[in-house]
């Protein structure tokens, strides 16, 4: 797909639900006893790809657009209902947070499930919940014994446990967190530093008992008690900061712009972006600040203006781990050096982002060194109205739909054409990013 510099970018835009409180609804929901509500869900493929599991264990969901009903029959209420052959498979498409979640339930029900998905996910590594999952009690392997999907579950009765997570994962503590609801006892997870909490949050909105230490060092622990019986409930689910984040950077880098993007969930384990597009120096404002489901949400107002550089690391990654590639586009338009570091899980994700952002943003002309843990880029100054440092050119998504969105944000600024291969694997988690970001255009 092809695209052009623009004049300018403005007018105001509704970004699609959050995808990780989109997933977790439904999850929650399927566990829960009655009928849980949910409006604003994202309809985007992973999103799909947790329904249609949910599906297959017997739960009925209907889906129209951003509304979701879920007939929840209970923690106990799951069964192999879609298999064909005795042994359940299913499918998890591009969805880390649809394989790791389920997992955790899956390891306490009475029947064994078989998960893949995409070749993308099926290089995912799952050790990371393989490990905490087995202490537990359950039964699970990697079937390639490669320690990446598919994996083959056969639920155990589980017990409860203390796990040090060696990352800041939200994946890996709420599938153990999951677990930790079916389990004997207690269950905690240490982690090095919080990680986003929207399954604390929501969770204990269902009924869950749980709680949260914040510890000196400022890492992590999370305590679950077993659950007895989940209550449905009503959810909004507000807009997704990290398709915000396309348009909170656009805005900063093309001349001339100014987008107002309404309802877009700013909780604290989230809002990294926000800080660090401030301290580079956006003229960025959270406005109309509110409380919706249990989850904080603002209307984010962005006007262009010069960036510089900055560092970014430690604590704050995990609160802005997805926005990095943006991040990356956007530094290659700010005045001096900007440092990541502490990020080495970008290589784990739907691409290895570090390598592959480095790949398509030196295509564009930018000056940027992939590290260890993250990337160096020298940015080379705001465009102006007939210069800009970066240059259109075809680069590969690696149908990886943070890296195709980022991509698409830089051309905005960019001098020439850039021709985005696989640009369609937006549909992950945006479908229709495109549209509403050549919308602003149109002025
Ligand atoms: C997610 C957690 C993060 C994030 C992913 C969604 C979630 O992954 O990158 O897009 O919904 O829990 P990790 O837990 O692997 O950091």
């Amino acid at each position: 797909m092809k695209f052009h510099r623009v004049s300018r970018l403005a007018g105001t835009v509704t970004v699609p639900g959050d995808k990780s409180i989109s997933h977790r609804a439904v999850m929650f929901g399927s566990l829960a006893r009655g009928k849980t509500e949910i409006q604003g869900f994202l309809p985007g493929a992973d999103c799909l790809s947790t329904i249609g599991c949910f599906r297959a264990m017997g739960i009925p969901i209907t889906q129209s657009g951003d509304r979701v009903t879920v007939e929840g029959r209970g923690l106990r209420g799951l069964s192999p209902a879609g298999s064909t052959s005795g042994v359940l498979h299913l499918d998890t498409g591009n969805s880390g947070t649809t394989t790791r979640l389920i997992s955790g339930i899956l390891a306490a029900q009475d029947f064994r499930t078989v998960l893949s998905g995409d070749d993308s996910l099926n290089k995912r590594p799952m050790n990371r919940i393989i490990r905490p999952l087995r202490l537990m009690g359950a039964e699970i392997r990697s079937g390639r014994g490669d320690g990446c999907p598919p994996l083959i579950i056969d639920g155990r009765p589980l017990h409860g446990i203390r796990y040090t997570s060696p990352v800041a994962s939200a994946q890996v503590k709420s599938s153990i967190l999951l677990a930790g609801l079916y389990a004997d006892g207690e269950t905690s997870v240490h982690e090095p530093a919080l990680s986003r909490d929207h399954s604390e949050r929501m969770l204990s909105a269902f009924g869950a008992e749980l709680s949260t230490r914040i510890l000196g060092d400022g890492s992590a622990e999370i305590t679950i008690h077993p659950a007895e019986e989940l209550h449905a409930q009503q959810i909004t689910v507000p807009g997704d900061i990290s398709s915000a984040a396309y348009f909170l950077a656009a805005g900063c880098i093309v001349p001339g712009s100014e987008i107002l993007i309404r309802n877009v969930g700013v909780n604290p384990t989230r809002a990294g972006i926000l800080h660090v597009l401030q301290r580079m120096g956006a003229d960025l404002t959270v406005e109309n600040a509110r409380v919706s489901s249990g989850e904080p949400v603002a209307d984010l107002h962005v006007k262009y203006g010069p960036l510089r550089g900055t560092e970014i690391g430690g604590a704050e990654i995990p609160t802005l781990i997805d926005e990095i590639p943006v991040i990356a586009a956007a530094a290659c338009f700010a005045e001096g050096t900007t440092v990541i570091r502490d990020a080495a899980e970008l290589k784990v994700k739907e691409s290895d982002r570090i390598a592959v952002m480095a790949e398509v943003l030196s295509a564009m002309g930018a000056d940027i060194t992939p590290t260890e843990d993250g990337m160096v880029i020298s940015g080379h100054g705001a465009a102006g109205a007939s210069s800009s440092p970066l240059r259109g050119a075809a680069v590969d998504s690696h149908k990886d739909h943070r890296v195709a969105m980022s991509c698409a944000v830089a051309a905005m600024a960019a001098s020439g054409e850039t021709d985005i291969r696989d640009a369609s694997c937006v549909d992950i988690s945006y479908p229709g990013f495109y549209s509403d970001l050549l919308k602003l255009a149109d002025h």
